[in-house]
């Protein structure tokens, strides 16, 4: 695996892949790599000649300065992590390399999913992903790009951000990874103590609950059965929404010609999780 940190290395490296007719992905991560990274990682191996991880924690996109302070930073892990997967290109840039890519000059149109949830809770965060990923897919030109479910509405935008502005590449989506208790993998775990990761299993017993009920109950019905379930174990409940995935629109009743999501964020303590089921 070739390490690069500097931005014109990284272009000089792409425009010889480029002259070799081989095909790049990528996946970009903020590094504290997990099982939920690897999947993705492993998938790109198999549908590309070069795979790119990105490693580098945006600080744009944090809208809370601890969370940002407090976000694991564990390289040399990632590093062999990497090596394992064969990785072909980790790049891992500082904040100044970063800076060195000119800001993208344009604006998306984005209705509800600049709106809604995330985009309503983080203020400034879809703008500060907007900017780094529209950064790393300038300077690397992949073919395809691979993003996580888990971070639902982040991928609906990353798809945005393709059709309007780089037609070229393909978003690729990847499943969901959990760990056996059904919690999401997310970098973030790694602030819960055994017992609130025992605890955070009932999100997705919630999302799942919701889902066996879709028909018999009202999405008041359903708010109402997730807050007092996640009360009673204080998890604090950012929201729980049930969206059309089409229009990213709240929905108040279920049907059976639309597709839906729950959408769920929680803090625990400090750490705020994240998570979505297809209804
Ligand atoms: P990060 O949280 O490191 O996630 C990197 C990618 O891994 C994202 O596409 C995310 O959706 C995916 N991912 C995380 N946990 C996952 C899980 N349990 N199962 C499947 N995929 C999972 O998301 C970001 O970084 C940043 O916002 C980024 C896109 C890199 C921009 O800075």
């Amino acid at each position: 695996m070739k390490q690069i940190n500097a931005v014109n290395d990284l272009l000089s490296f792409i425009q010889l892949i480029k002259q070799q007719n081989k095909t790049i992905g990528i996946v970009p991560t903020m590094g504290s790599l997990h099982s939920g990274h690897d999947s993705l990682i492993k998938r790109c191996k198999k549908e590309n000649n070069i795979t790119i991880v990105s490693v580098y924690v945006n600080p744009n996109q944090f809208n809370n300065k601890n969370d940002f302070l407090n976000y694991p930073r564990t390289l040399d892990a990632d590093i062999n992590r990497l090596k394992t997967l064969n990785c072909d290109i980790l790049f891992s840039p500082s904040d100044k390399e970063i800076s060195k890519i000119l800001n993208p000059n344009f604006k998306l149109k984005l209705g509800n999913l600049n709106k809604y949830l995330e985009a309503d809770n983080r203020p400034g965060h879809f703008e500060g992903v907007i900017n780094i990923v529209a950064k790393l897919f300038e300077i690397t030109s992949p073919n395809k790009a691979y993003f996580g479910e888990k971070d639902l509405q982040q991928l609906l935008i990353i798809k945005q951000l393709c059709l309007q502005k780089f037609k070229n590449i393909q978003v690729i989506s990847c499943a969901t990874v959990r760990n056996a208790g059904g919690l999401a993998k997310s970098s973030r775990n790694k602030h819960l103590t055994e017992k609130e990761l025992i605890i955070a299993r009932s999100i997705y017993k919630v999302l799942n609950e919701v889902k066996k009920n879709k028909l018999d109950w009202s999405v008041k019905k359903a708010k109402d059965y997730v807050r007092k379930y996640l009360n009673n174990l204080s998890i604090n409940l950012d929201y729980f929404e049930i969206i059309e995935i089409e229009k990213f629109s709240f929905t108040q009743e279920i049907n059976t010609n639309c597709n839906y999501y729950a959408m769920i964020a929680v803090t625990i303590r400090e750490t705020r999780l994240i998570d979505n089921l297809k209804l």
